[in-house]
């Protein structure tokens, strides 16, 4: 039987950071698999991969939120003889609002996809990251350093991501497996109308592209580091719990709810 050929799966690649992910990686000669929902999104995403000379990716059309979604993934690989060498967990999202009143279901779907998905995706396919020396690109956030008051299970997510990921990192370094948890601050993407985000909830100052974000995200990856976050004025938003009382940063971090 022939050797299967080594694909990076990119989570998420049909929008946003994914998309902009999915050409970083295609323009350093990776072969993809990329998976969201919407399929002719994914195709038009692959479509322009390849109308640039990168060889075509190949799409899976897929709702993460499938319990058995994971699994799916790893069979369609099996049968169309891919091998993961890189994976990257992009695919999420957030919700604004008071926790107790945005609706509970849709926030454990939430913390479902940004966490449980995640993780299964990063565990899932380690005996070929290692054999392949490849490694493993988290999206998380720089909501993931803080609590945050109006995004309270997002900001959990995201903090569950990056101390996952940095564990990780520790964990599969001896085997040669990479892992960085990759930790933009605001992106102007899909990301703010699915989450309900009025305007003016960041200041624009803080914003990067998705294109800056993604290239960042994948030289961390290759060069092996644990955590990457793009912008000094996010680097020093992320670092900020670690020098306020945690009082002071709910007191912050609520200003954005403009409760007074
Ligand atoms: N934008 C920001 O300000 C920002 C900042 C920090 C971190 N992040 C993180 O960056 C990542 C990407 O976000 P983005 O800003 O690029 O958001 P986006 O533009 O809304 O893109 C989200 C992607 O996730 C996919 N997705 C969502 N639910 C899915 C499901 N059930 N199954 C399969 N795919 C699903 C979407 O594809 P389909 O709809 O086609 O399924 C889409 O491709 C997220 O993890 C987010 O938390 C974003």
């Amino acid at each position: 039987m022939a050797d299967p050929k080594l694909v990076t799966i990119i989570t998420g690649a049909s929008a946003g950071i994914g998309v902009a992910l999915a050409d970083v990686f295609a323009d350093r000669g990776h072969s993809l698999l990329l998976v969201a929902r919407r399929a002719a999104q994914l195709k038009a995403v692959a479509s322009a991969i390849e109308a640039r000379g990168r060889p075509q990716p190949q799409v899976l059309a897929l709702d993460l939120a499938q319990p058995d979604a994971p699994a799916r993934i790893e069979a369609e690989l099996r049968a169309r003889g891919l091998a993961p060498q890189f994976v990257v967990n992009n695919a999420g999202f957030g919700m604004v609002g008071h926790a107790a009143t945005l609706d509970r279901g849709e926030q454990l779907a939430m913390i479902d996809l940004n966490a449980r998905v995640l993780t299964d995706l990063s565990l899932r396919f380690v005996p070929s990251l290692a054999e392949h020396k490849g490694g493993i690109l988290n999206v998380a956030s720089v909501a993931g350093f803080m609590p945050g008051p109006g995004m309270a299970a997002y900001h959990a997510t995201k903090a569950y991501v990056v101390s996952f990921s940095e564990a990780l990192h520790r964990e599969l370094k001896p085997r040669g497996v990479r892992v960085t948890a990759l930790c933009p601050g605001p992106v102007d993407t899909e990301f703010q109308a699915r989450a309900g985000m009025p305007d003016g909830y960041f200041p624009r100052s803080f914003s990067r592209s998705a294109d800056r974000v993604a290239r960042e995200g994948y030289d961390g990856l290759m060069r092996g580091r644990r955590i990457v976050i793009p912008g000094t004025d996010n680097r020093v938003t992320a670092l900020l719990p670690r020098l306020l009382p945690r009082g002071m940063i709910l007191w912050i971090m609520r200003l954005r709810l403009r409760e007074g």
